[in-house]
């Protein structure tokens, strides 16, 4: 009989040699930027704190005060234990921000995706994704055992070839995308989607979790406005925007959310003071995208849509080779590698925050055109 940790060294080491595995680094996020790393000092670009409100002194404050008020877990799943009244009145806030009816909190983004999708689509259904869409979402389709087509990367028209073709076979169809994709940068066509979506008689869901706070772009002829409390919002936790009766029916039937315990009060109440934060101060949500641009403008590299950049490299040891040779000159920059994005697409994905310094960005700017770019011509 194979032992299973005969089995797990055999995967790690294939992984290895690939350059594929992947291991974790104990880390101390000192503030919204800087990060203790063994006995370095690095400024983070790898973070998705982008307004490094995860050590704003409200936002914590907020936190410890909900854990003294209604306790440090939830207890159990809120339609079991009842549900916290910060948890009804985030999703009040979230609804209103998002110019919709109402909301759903779930206990991680990932989970929202894995349990939204499940309940507007089973069999008999179609989805049509975007080829890029992050990890949960595929998740969230294949558990639907819907059908899922793919569609080319922001290629509305391939989407439309797609719908014509195989509409009339499903009783409805969701198109499903990212607004701003996580590991590219790029914002989606969301309005052309939803032209879509109206001429295909099919809706539209958007996962927002990289445009919340930073340039919010799932508007009108969204159905599904999914995003989560653990990037721009400094907390964790997943939410959904919807009309009222699509909220009431994903609260009675998302598995996610029935089976699984409610989400800390902290979590809630760092969210929500959070929010506060981001709708009185719309100079704080404008500056991740400013240094964005700054970086790629002074790297010649094509103009960031979002907080996120990707430097690609291409083969995963040149990309591991660019993160050690960036960890040497004080920055935190993860390399990313397959399945994490698609094979031969290696690369650092740069995370903009509103605290990062103009000089700071300008060093790396510098190192990355000078030193890093080259390499991914050569490889
Ligand atoms: C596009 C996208 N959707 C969903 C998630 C999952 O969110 P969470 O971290 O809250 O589980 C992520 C997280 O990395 C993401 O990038």
């Amino acid at each position: 009989m194979t032992k299973l940790s005969d089995f797990a060294n055999a995967k790690l080491a294939e992984l290895e040699a690939r350059h594929l595995r992947r291991t974790l680094a104990d880390t101390h996020r000192t503030d919204g930027i800087w990060v203790n790393r063994g006995n370095r000092k690095l400024l983070s670009f790898s973070c998705n704190d982008y307004l490094n409100l995860t050590h704003d002194a409200r936002v914590k404050q907020a936190a410890i005060a909900a854990i003294e008020t209604y306790g440090a877990g939830a207890g159990a799943s809120r339609l079991v234990t009842g549900n916290c009244p910060l948890s009804g009145e985030l999703e009040a806030r979230l609804a209103a921000h998002k110019h919709a009816e109402a909301a759903c909190l779930f206990g991680s983004g990932y989970l929202a995706n894995a349990g939204i999708i499940p309940v507007v689509a089973g069999e008999g259904d179609l989805l049509v994704v975007d080829e890029l869409a992050h990890s949960c979402l595929w998740a969230g389709s294949r558990l639907s055992r819907a059908e899922v087509l793919t569609f080319r990367h922001n290629d509305v028209d391939h989407a439309r070839e797609l719908l014509d073709a195989s509409r009339a076979k499903y009783r409805h169809a969701l198109i499903v995308t990212e607004s701003i994709f996580s590991m590219d940068g790029d914002a989606a066509p969301v309005a052309d989607l939803a032209q879509l979506a109206c001429d295909a008689d099919s809706w539209l869901m958007t996962d927002d979790a990289h445009g919340l706070g930073v340039c919010e772009t799932d508007g009108d002829g969204v159905d599904l406005k999914m995003g989560t409390l653990s990037k721009a919002l400094a907390s964790y936790g997943g939410y959904v925007c919807a009309d009222r009766a699509v909220i009431d029916l994903i609260k009675t039937r998302a598995r996610t959310l029935v089976y699984s315990t409610g989400l800390p009060p902290a979590s809630a109440a760092a969210a929500l003071a959070a929010l506060d934060i981001i709708e009185a101060d719309p100079d704080l949500t404008v500056r991740p995208l400013r240094n964005a641009l700054a970086f790629t403008d002074a790297c010649g590299l094509p103009r960031a849509q979002s907080a996120v950049v990707p430097v690609l490299l291409g083969d995963e040891l040149v990309a591991l080779e660019a993160q050690q040779m960036l960890e040497r000159e004080g920055f935190l920059a993860i390399a990313i590698r397959p399945p994490t994005v698609p094979k031969g697409t290696a690369r650092l994905r740069l995370a903009f925050t509103a605290q990062h310094p103009e000089d700071e960005i300008a060093r790396l700017a510098a190192i990355v055109r000078d030193r890093i770019l080259p390499l991914a011509i050569q490889a």
